[in-house]
């Protein structure tokens, strides 16, 4: 049957789109972004600037999304302010130059930021569906993200029909959306596998501007296989988590995982398949990536409850093939429920997530590079860590050749504190932080986890400081940063 709304190609639906609007975008990760029409956006905002005038969008998604999102408009310098979490290397690039204004958020708040209007009016709503009703149900396609808010929330609705995905894709996903306070309730959430919304997202179909009828697919690019590093890393996380379990820390029956995403992900994920030690295991996380998969069909992974199918094309083509056998093992949510800290705590789940820097007291820097440049966002890593029942981040000892320690006196930037780090591991081995003052976790971290290359630099930090709580030396704080900076490595510094 024919749809009641007006078919468009994609250059239509993106003339709709004003200069200085805000628009929604589908995606978490690659996963079910929209493409057509920000790829159309992309060549409206070059021939504008072409014709002398000027053309740049408020763009809000779910977290990073595929290049025909992030690539196109960045290459196009279409986008005036972007949040909350990007990847892309031509919009980190716009953001580190000040060409894009970008502020980090952890994902679990934003869908409730555009309801409160924190982030202003938001006038379109442009997502990917497998299938679209006559009375407004939309099916989404790989990922939920903020997708169902968007829709409720934008002036007037875009929707590119994407015919690569299937319409059995009906009944993966559970849509819940939170009331707002002060009429909201607990999230009715007590397992991992449990349903407490709606398979479609509901929209009055009278705000449906158009739709753009595409088939392609999602611009996910593949991992990079385990190397000795990352191996050993996701070895030692695997046993750690078994010595909880034979002390009796972690139930016997196990608790589920949050794991990040990336490489170090895949291979602690990898590790913990087959540890004999740890049992058949759940994730209530935020993305479901080729790992789980192996884990799925191997019988290590019982069920995995995410907001977004980040997986390579072939994964993908797999689980299309068999998704009744894949449909009873995953569910996708929106974001603010799959990192939701309520559900997290509850549920008692175990964080596992990727640092950039960690200083020897344990406070992590996940998002900047020598405290300046921003490299992706916070992402879900803050509404995990703060909550988790333990909270684990791994990162290598070393970084850039060899010249750069992860492990660092103090972070050249804050996103969770030592109140919330719990574990650190890294390739060389894993720091227990808790019930441990400064000066002992100073001493875990360095001795644990930091390269052997740097471990003296490390120890004379602190060796002089008399007295106080934690030791620390405003002045000489940053000295390894400094020193990188200035000779391209962080050996060498002279701490007296
Ligand atoms: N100082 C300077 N550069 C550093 C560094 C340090 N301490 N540590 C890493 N880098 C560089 C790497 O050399 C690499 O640079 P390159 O791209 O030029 O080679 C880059 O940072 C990324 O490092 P890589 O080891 O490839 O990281 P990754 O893919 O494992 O990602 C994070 C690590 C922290 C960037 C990533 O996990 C992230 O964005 N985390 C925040 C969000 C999050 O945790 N999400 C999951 C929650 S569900």
């Amino acid at each position: 049957m024919a749809l009641p709304f007006p078919e468009l190609t994609a250059e239509e639906a993106a003339a709709l789109i004003d200069n200085g609007q805000t628009v929604g975008f589908s995606g978490f990760t690659p996963a079910g972004a929209a493409k057509a029409i920000p790829r159309a956006l992309a060549e409206r905002a070059k021939a504008e600037h072409k014709a002398g005038r000027p053309f740049k969008l408020g763009v809000i998604t779910g977290a990073s999304t595929g290049d025909s999102l992030d690539g196109r408009l960045a290459e196009a310098d279409a986008v005036a302010w972007r949040t909350p979490y990007q990847s892309n290397p031509l919009m980190r690039k716009n953001i580190n130059q000040g060409r894009t204004r970008f502020f980090d958020m952890h994902l679990s708040l934003l869908q409730q930021w555009v309801r409160y209007g924190f982030l202003g009016k938001l006038h379109f709503a442009v997502v990917e569906a497998s299938e679209v009703t006559a009375d407004g149900e939309i099916t989404l396609t790989t990922s939920v993200g903020a997708t169902n808010t968007f829709l409720h929330s934008a002036e007037k609705i875009l929707i590119e029909v994407n015919s690569h995905h299937p319409v059995e894709l009906y009944g993966l996903h559970d849509i819940y959306e939170p009331a707002d306070p002060p009429h909201r309730r607990e999230v009715p959430i007590y397992s991992v596998r449990q349903r407490s919304g709606d398979p479609v997202v509901k929209v009055d179909p009278k705000r449906i501007a158009g739709i753009v009828f595409t088939d392609e697919s999602d611009e996910v690019g593949g991992f990079k296989a385990a190397d000795a590093i990352t191996r050993k890393i996701g070895e030692n996380v695997a046993d750690f988590l078994a010595g909880e379990i034979r002390l009796g820390r972690i139930p016997k029956g196990f608790l589920p995982i949050q794991s990040g995403v990336g490489n170090i992900a895949n291979a602690v994920l990898g590790a913990m398949g087959e540890h004999p030690d740890i049992p058949a295991f759940e994730m209530y996380s935020e993305v479901i990536q080729d790992s789980v998969i192996d884990l799925m069909e191997s019988g290590r992974l019982s069920f995995a409850s995410g907001t977004s199918l980040t997986v390579s094309p072939q994964i993908l083509t797999k689980i299309y093939q068999n998704l009744d056998f894949f449909r009873r093992r995953m569910l996708l949510r929106p974001q603010e429920i799959s990192n939701n800290p309520e559900v997290v705590r509850r549920l008692g789940i175990i964080s596992i997530n990727t640092a950039i820097e960690v200083d020897i007291f344990g406070n992590v820097n996940s998002t900047h590079i020598m405290g300046n440049d921003m490299m992706n966002g916070i992402g879900g890593s803050g509404d995990f860590t703060r909550n988790a029942y333990i909270s684990i981040f791994t990162c290598p000892s070393l970084a850039k050749g060899g010249q750069i320690t992860p492990i660092v006196p103090l972070c050249s930037h804050l996103d969770h504190s030592e109140h919330s780090v719990q574990v650190v591991v890294t390739e060389q081995g894993i720091a227990d932080l808790r019930g441990k003052d400064p000066l002992e976790r100073s001493q875990e971290i360095i001795e644990k986890c930091a390269h052997p290359d740097f471990r003296d630099e490390l120890r004379g930090y602190s060796r002089d400081v008399q007295g106080g709580h934690t030791p620390q030396t405003l002045n000489r704080a940053f000295a390894m940063h400094q020193r990188f900076l200035e000779t391209g490595s962080m050996h060498g510094v002279d701490w007296k």
